[in-house]
């Protein structure tokens, strides 16, 4: 599971208000949460043209950069953006959105202004972080305005505002109310004589440059033809902790609703011997929604039978691992494998891989787990009792003592130089061929003491303390011990 937070703002083509709003909503994002990528869009095709135009910089509308981030595998997407209300660039994004729903794992946040906590936040927070309006002053809010009947949360911004501090008005640029309906609700209190002009948007981009603190025609000089003292506040909402705050807040439910991603683990299911199995390992085969099991095809099916003993009905895979050298063979059969378990993921579920021995050694699992943690997914190993071990213990011999090294030889492949190694020797995996290994150990005088164990622990063992006595070959599942001394 690859996880992102798309950042999706209107956008504005001033580098000021963009650093202290856009990015320092989109910073407080990241902070909030640490494991997931977040990235940038905008909705206004305008400003992206002039931003590339003017300054060389390159900023996705949505469609782009959901693109990319489906290009780059990520799989779950959590959409915050930062409108202030549910108007047509929060709807246009929406249907933006549509299509990668199909693909992907996306959940949408609300904008600023969605239930009534988040105008009560709204208000509360604005007005301990805007200066406070004096007894003879009011302080007047310049929203933007819409056509879309999400407008109607303007009245209701100034409602919940005004229930804190009477001499708050909301108005906007292009919708209702307007800096006429100021102009009369100023005029009903005669005792004001001075106006704060604050923007209600994200940004103080050109509105609340030009239309609020310009010149000629801006509500400030309106205002001060009116006869009143004015001062302007060019901070967007943006910079208002309490707004910031709130974004995280919504985007935190989005995150919330995206489907839990599953871990996939692979356990360690020891020699044999279901005894042999940690309990970690039982643990996590039991609460696990699907167990895979390797299917080599052969008649032992050895991880199954182990995993037979604890398994309670969960849905259980056998996973082809073909035993054989031709690496594209092999190679299709794995990514076959990790696709399965990365769908199973995507849909929370929790998956057991049980592998023999250990998985860190020898052992096809990890070729399917280092790809599906490349993938971006959560990833554990169980160890488990290494067959050498469970060997050395049938034996009652210790592998190595004191100053002695462990060399671990897959005896399926070329060997010869390692056989001069000082050191004791385990020969894994020997099979058809243990009967030249212990003619190689004849040779090099390695036969002395040499024991040799197959299928270890399981029903069909079968120890041979001599390995110089053994006149037969013997079956995959067959190791030999041998001391080399010390170094
Ligand atoms: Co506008």
């Amino acid at each position: 599971m690859k996880k992102a937070i798309l950042a999706v703002s209107f956008g504005t083509s001033y580098p000021d208000t963009l650093e202290k709003t856009i990015a320092a909503t989109e910073q407080a994002l990241a902070a909030a949460f640490p494991d997931w990528e977040v990235r940038r869009a905008f909705t206004s095709g305008m400003i992206i043209r002039k931003l590339r135009q003017r300054d060389g910089l390159r900023i996705d509308d949505v469609n782009q950069a959901m693109h990319r981030l489906e290009e780059e595998g990520f799989t779950h997407v959590a959409v915050q953006s930062t409108h202030v209300m549910h108007g047509e660039e929060y709807e246009k994004m929406l249907a933006q959105l549509e299509p990668y729903r199909l693909r992907m794992q996306v959940r949408v946040g609300m904008p600023l202004l969605h239930a009534e906590s988040d105008y009560a936040a709204v208000a509360d927070g604005l007005l301990k972080w805007l200066p406070q309006p004096e007894p003879d002053e009011a302080l007047v809010l310049m929203g933007h305005g819409t056509p879309h009947f999400a407008n109607a949360a303007y009245a209701q911004m100034e409602h919940m505002l005004q229930a804190q501090c009477e001499r708050v008005l909301v108005a906007t640029v292009e919708g209702y109310p307007t800096l006429d309906s100021v102009r009369q609700q100023l005029a009903k209190h005669p005792a004001i004589r001075k106006v704060i002009l604050a923007p209600f948007m994200l940004v103080a981009g050109d509105h609340a440059r030009n239309d609020m603190a310009g010149g000629e025609g801006s509500w400030k000089a309106e205002l001060e033809a009116d006869g009143y003292a004015a001062r302007c506040v060019l901070q967007g909402l943006g910079e208002c902790p309490a707004v910031r705050a709130l974004f995280v807040e919504h985007c935190r439910q989005a995150v919330q609703a995206l489907p839990q991603g599953g871990k996939l683990w692979g356990v360690g299911g020891g020699p044999g011997d279901s005894e042999l199995l940690t309990m970690k390992a039982v643990r996590v085969l039991r609460q696990a929604d699907v167990v895979m099991v390797p299917d080599t095809n052969g008649p032992e099916k050895t991880a199954l039978n182990i995993a037979r003993h604890y398994l309670d009905g969960q849905e259980m895979i056998l996973v082809r691992t073909p035993m054989v050298r031709d690496r594209a063979v092999v190679d299709a059969a794995y990514d076959a494998a990790a696709g399965q378990i990365c769908a199973l993921l995507d849909q929370g579920k929790q998956v057991a891989f049980l592998t023999l021995g250990d998985p860190t050694i020898y052992s096809t699992y990890m070729y399917i787990h280092e790809r599906v943690q490349r993938q971006g997914y959560a990833v554990e190993i169980v160890p488990g009792v290494p067959s050498f071990c469970a060997a050395a213990a049938r034996l009652n011999t210790s592998l190595c003592q004191g100053s002695e090294p462990l060399l671990i030889i897959p005896a399926s492949h070329s060997h010869e130089e390692l056989l001069d190694v000082p050191g004791n020797k385990v020969f894994m995996k020997s099979g058809k061929a243990i009967l030249e290994l212990q003619e190689t150990l004849r040779e090099k005088g390695m036969l002395d003491g040499a024991a040799m164990v197959e299928n270890c622990t399981m029903d069909n063992e079968r120890v041979v303390p001599d390995f110089s006595q053994m006149q037969e070959p013997s079956g995959y599942f067959s190791l030999v011990i041998a001391k080399g001394g010390s170094v």
